[in-house]
């Protein structure tokens, strides 16, 4: 008797895992190859190489504001980022212009290079600079 139901436990078991078995393998196999989630987006912590897709307003706060904040200068205070000033100063009317000063800055600033910062948001800062301070 009590083989019999040791002999029925396992053949029900077998079973059970049978069926689960199947049933865990079917639609696994018609899934689509598993997709890798997409990887998010990183919050803009660490120098990107190359162009990162942030406007230059994001660019300017990440690596500028710290010295320029509001596009002052803590440093050298009439060194400003006013377009007025910079222009009469220091002839910087262009963003090109901007750029050239973070590939070669004046003293107390620091260099960003096209391995810091990519050419083109470089160019996105140095817009956003003309066009926001006065
Ligand atoms: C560590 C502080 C610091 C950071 C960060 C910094 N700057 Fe500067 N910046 C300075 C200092 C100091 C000067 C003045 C240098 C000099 O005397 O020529 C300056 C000068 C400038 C000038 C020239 C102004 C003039 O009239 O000659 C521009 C343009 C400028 N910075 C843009 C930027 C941009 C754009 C960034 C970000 C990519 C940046 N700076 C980041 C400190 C900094």
């Amino acid at each position: 008797m009590q083989k019999r139901i040791v002999v029925t436990l396992a053949i029900l078991a077998f079973s059970a895992s049978g069926i689960t078995g199947c049933k865990k393998e079917s639609p696994e196999k018609t899934e689509a190859p598993q997709t890798v989630p997409a990887p998010v987006t990183p919050a803009p912590a660490t120098p990107a190489p190359s162009e990162t897709g942030l406007t230059g307003e994001q660019l300017y706060k990440q690596y500028c504001a710290v010295c320029h904040p509001n596009g002052g200068n803590t440093i050298t205070p009439q060194k400003t980022l006013g377009a007025k000033g910079m222009a009469e100063r220091s002839k910087i009317t262009k963003p090109e212009d901007i750029v050239r000063v973070m590939r070669n800055p004046g003293p107390g600033m620091n260099k960003f290079d096209e391995a810091t910062i990519s050419e083109g948001d470089a160019k996105k800062i140095g817009e956003y600079v003309l066009a926001t301070f006065p």
